[in-house]
């Protein structure tokens, strides 16, 4: 039965379209936990455009389930993260000019670099994920940079048009799903899922964690945060 991580991104997204200090995020992942959410994610962007380093801060403070903190290879970030020391770090790419993170990691060209900051954070005792696409071969690169997790993106699968696409789509991700928990990897998975899609992702055999965030935060401003993450966590683990 998977977990559901809930990404709180897009409540802070509304408070930024303002620059105020409502909706508060934190108010936000208290009403998740008390939903069902099994861990709290937040990506804090390079260029703060929703998540700040206030946000991250209280919520390492008063969460009481686990903290995923998703974020870039970048020095900056990965010195805070030091600092805070999330129970879990998803590696993502991130350029400034998406809406939201378009690819996977490319795990194979970024190795070096990649492996540096992995080191960096488990040498803390930071959990590391990986954001890839359902790739064997970035799985292998991911296994051999001795991570903890892997996310799938699930992006693909949820933007598919024709059932044959999604059939497609969604053979890549069982197959991949099956291959990452064969090496001995967690298995996570993400992006794009809905109170529609979410069934059968969450039934493939082998999945940790399910993390969601823009359908849950949608749900939220129409029936609450507490009742939308409810609905999900029943979703997930019929
Ligand atoms: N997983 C990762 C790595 C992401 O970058 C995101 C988007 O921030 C999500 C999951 C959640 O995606 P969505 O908001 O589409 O549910």
């Amino acid at each position: 039965m998977p977990l559901l991580g809930v990404n709180i991104d897009h409540v802070a997204t509304v408070r930024e379209a303002r620059k105020t200090n409502e909706p508060d995020p934190i108010h936000a992942a208290v009403l998740a936990e008390i939903g069902g959410a099994d861990s709290i994610t937040v990506h804090l962007r390079e260029d703060r455009r929703h998540i700040q380093d206030r946000d991250v801060r209280l919520l390492r403070e008063i969460s009481r389930v686990g903290l995923n903190l998703e974020m870039a290879v970048s020095d900056e970030i990965t010195k805070i993260a030091l600092n805070l020391l999330p129970d879990q770090v998803t590696l993502v790419p991130e350029r400034r000019e998406e809406v939201t993170t378009e690819g996977g990691l490319d795990v194979k060209t970024h190795l070096a670099r990649i492996r540096q900051c992995v080191d960096q954070l488990q040498g803390a005792g930071i959990a590391v994920s990986l954001f890839i696409d359902p790739d064997l071969s970035l799985i292998e690169a991911a296994k051999s940079l001795g991570v903890t997790a892997i996310e799938l993106h699930t992006g693909a699968y949820a933007d598919a048009q024709t059932t044959k696409e999604t059939e497609i789509e969604f053979d890549k991700l069982r197959e991949a799903g099956q291959f990452a928990t064969a090496q001995g990897l967690l298995l996570n998975m993400g992006h794009g899922l809905t109170y529609r899609n979410v069934r059968r992702i969450a039934a493939i055999q082998g999945v940790h964690e399910l993390n969601i965030g823009h359908s849950i935060v949608s749900q939220a401003v129409l029936v609450g945060f507490e009742r939308a993450v409810r609905e999900m966590k029943q979703l997930v683990t019929l």
